[in-house]
């Protein structure tokens, strides 16, 4: 067991040699968390970490006193966890304990998505039940501790048992750290710009991350660390918190006059209430919070091991993912079936595994002003129909994938002709357009039942064995018309569990079939997602030298093989910047590889190369998919010319470095790129690719060397000026690491 409970202390240890998490029920019944972090020995009373009695802010109201679930109108000043609204319109409850209980596995928090475990001896899980008196109020308060994990997984559920209840702010998690010397990190952006990395040092005061979009949004990832000022990339001490979920969220930091630090995540709670009748129940996403003094790569390698593994499900999870052609920026919507057969054919002469036809197959949408919601081929442009463009794909030998919008109708479509109720606004207020298009009201059951039989007969209809699930606007006017006045605060969360009940018919009906979540580009990158759609299409910006950033960022939370990338033409159609091509694919390797282009108009060098990058990608698929991910120079740290990354084997047999110069400078710096990961004791063989004779990068680099020179003093890039000179800007190396 991975829980102590000591009732002299009333102190729970969550404890399994990678951190601890200590709790303590206080004089008054309320929850107190004692400490979160490294590894503590058992058999010990921490009470001394917390006040030596608290039975109420009698005298101390605004203490530090450090809780597990602080609740509003008591005394602590804080952001609240819990706040519900009693029938006498008062917010202040009071949670006191009343028992808990120790059981080993994890339990699922359907239909909410939630981290798994696939055998109970994996996990042990402490459900402590507080009650408030007054309002009948009962809580459970979950925490799961993996044996081998360096993670704590929160959620609460609330219950109104006698009196009706209003939660107005109901977070997944509330960690009270003593101190504030920490500097918050967290992933920030917008479109084709997601997951750029922003610090900062933490200050008194409230920092707040957050989407009322209706969906997690590429403005702020639910993802939030705390790093000391000290942690690299391979060291030092750190903390991470992730939400399970894919709508409006808030992730927050607060330090207060003491200089201790609250953070929290949950849903969020300007946009959110929901009222519990005598009976009723909620249940929080679930959020994770890792610990880790292994630094920020040590952080995100928790998390990714956690969501490969047991977030990420179905026939998917551990398979190689296909290498790809996506029809978009190869065509947009001007397209034929024999127009895509040639493309298709051409991909396959390429080494691309799976052909997608990307949006306008359907309705009549020759642009983003009409169709959506019309699930059925345009005959126009496919005389045979889906399955006959399907069929002429798969005998090429391809793999067939199919994008849809479903949450989307255009005002310009049959299906909003027939239900225009069906989209969401506000009445009176009419509905604000974007990209054209309407959201439709996936609270309402009957639009999932519509979207599940509509969307299930198309998928049916043709041999398809993946699907990209995009969503190209937020919510504007939320109201939902089957809710209720005093149920409205109920409209985003219940928009978006009608998307998981989606997603699950469909992942279940089509267990086969690969899904890639989507919303323009990383727009809803999130964990919730990641637990219906093992892959996510990381941004629309498939520039080069931009996705330095944006997968660097990503890789922050997520793993490679959570991460599509993919090499397109140039001119960048969202830059305009010209990268060679060599660049593309060594930048798109290190996720889930693709190509987004018109692969007829190459001429044969291009094609040669294309086909030789596909053969690398082949042979490294693992690693690169599969392999630990390694953060060594950051597109972010002020002026730094070189960005590089390595994914390493789980056997450590093999490595992958990515080395990009973004501008080049004369007379360039000596410069030692330190690899990490990689076995000390092991002679590696270290070749270059593609091989260049005589290449000034290549050359001081190539040959046997040991593991511990490779870590200690790395590759080298020393470029003499002339050699400088002649590389230009965004050139790119790729370093593979063999065992002898
Ligand atoms: C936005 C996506 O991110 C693109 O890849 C593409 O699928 C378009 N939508 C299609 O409308």
């Amino acid at each position: 067991m991975t829980i102590e409970w000591r009732p002299d202390d009333r102190q729970f240890h969550l404890h399994n040699g990678m951190l601890s998490m200590v709790l303590r029920v206080y004089e008054d019944g309320t929850l107190g968390g004692l400490h979160f972090g490294a590894p503590l020995p058992t058999g010990r009373s921490y009470r001394h970490l917390g006040p030596d009695t608290f039975d109420g802010f009698d005298g101390r109201v605004g203490d530090p006193i450090p809780f597990a679930l602080p609740t509003s109108g008591l005394g602590d000043y804080r952001v609240p966890a819990l706040v519900a609204i009693g029938a006498d319109g008062s917010g202040t409850i009071s949670v006191r304990y009343v028992s808990h209980t120790i059981a080993a596995g994890k339990p699922s928090l359907a239909p909410l998505p939630s981290t798994y475990c696939e055998t109970d001896d994996e996990a042990d899980t402490l459900t402590i039940l507080l009650v408030d008196d007054l309002s009948g109020l009962e809580v459970d308060v979950r925490f799961t501790l993996f044996t081998d994990r360096p993670v704590v997984i929160r959620s609460t559920t609330m219950r109104a048992t006698s009196r009706e209840l209003t939660l107005r702010t109901a977070m997944s998690l509330s960690l009270d750290l003593p101190d504030a010397d920490w500097v918050m990190v967290h992933l920030s952006g917008t479109w084709a710009r997601e997951a750029h990395v922003v610090e900062r040092s933490l200050q008194p005061g409230r920092v707040a991350l957050s989407s009322q979009r209706g969906a997690s949004g590429a403005q702020h990832n639910p993802f939030l660390a705390l790093r000391r000022a000290s942690t690299d990339e391979a060291a030092g001490e750190a903390i991470g918190c992730s939400l399970v979920y894919s709508g409006n969220f808030l992730a927050e930091a607060e330090v207060d006059p003491f200089g201790t630090t609250r953070i929290r995540i949950g849903i969020e709670p300007d946009t959110f209430a929901w009222r519990l009748a005598p009976g009723e129940s909620f249940t929080t996403p679930e959020a994770i919070v890792a610990w880790t003094d292994q630094g920020l790569g040590g952080l995100s390698h928790a998390f990714h091991d956690l969501y490969r593994a047991r977030l990420t499900r179905g026939a998917w999870r551990d398979r190689p993912r296909p290498i790809l052609l996506n029809s978009w920026e190869g065509t947009y919507f001007d397209f034929t079936a024999d127009r895509l057969v040639d493309m298709a054919r051409a991909s396959r002469d390429l080494g691309v595994e799976l052909f997608v036809l990307d949006d306008g197959w359907f309705g009549h949408r020759d642009a983003d002003d009409s169709s959506l919601g019309d699930w059925v081929a345009d005959r126009r442009k496919l005389p045979d129909g889906l399955d006959g463009l399907a069929r002429r794909v798969t005998e090429l030998g391809l793999g067939f994938g199919l994008w849809i919008e479903p949450e989307m109708v255009s005002p310009d479509s049959d299906l909003f002709r027939a239900h225009p109720d069906w989209a969401v606004g506000t009445p009176g207020r009419g509905r604000t357009e974007s990209r054209q298009q309407l959201v439709l009201d996936m609270g309402r059951p009957e639009v999932v039942d519509h979207l599940a039989e509509a969307v299930g007969a198309i998928l049916a209809s043709a041999p398809v064995s993946y699907v990209k699930w995009d969503m190209n606007r937020n919510i504007t006017e939320p109201y939902g018309l089957d809710l209720p006045p005093d149920r409205q605060g109920e409209f985003f969360h219940r928009y978006i569990l009608g998307v998981y009940e989606l997603y699950r018919r469909l992942t279940t009906r089509f267990p086969d079939i690969l899904f890639e979540s989507c919303a323009s580009g990383g727009g809803r990158f999130d964990p919730g997602m990641l637990a219906f759609a093992p892959q996510a299409w990381t941004s629309d910006d498939t520039d080069a030298i931009e996705r330095l950033a944006i997968q660097w960022g990503t890789s922050l939370a997520y793993p490679p093989s959570a991460m599509a990338a993919h090499v397109s033409a140039v001119p960048n159609h969202q830059t305009g910047r010209v990268t060679p091509l060599e660049t593309r694919a060594a930048v798109a390797f290190f996720g889930v590889f693709g190509y987004e282009l018109d692969p007829t108009t190459l001429d044969e060098s291009t094609r040669a190369e294309i086909r030789d990058q596909i053969a690398f990608y082949r042979r490294h698929r693992t690693v690169l998919q599969y392999g630990r991910l390694h953060r060594l120079a950051s597109p972010f740290t002020d002026g730094r010319r070189h960005v590089a990354w390595m994914s390493v084997a789980a056997d450590r047999s093999t490595a992958v470095v990515g080395v990009y110069a973004i501008l080049n400078r004369p007379s360039p710096e000596t410069h030692r790129i330190r690899l990490r990961g990689i076995d000390p004791h092991v002679e590696y063989r270290v070749s270059g690719w593609p091989e260049r004779s005589d290449d000034p990068v290549f050359r001081p680099n190539l040959g046997g060397r040991v593991g511990a020179d490779l870590m200690a003093n790395g590759l080298t890039l020393d470029l003499a000026r002339h050699d400088a000179a002649r590389l230009g800007d965004y050139w790119s190396r790729l370093f593979v690491l063999e065992a002898v």
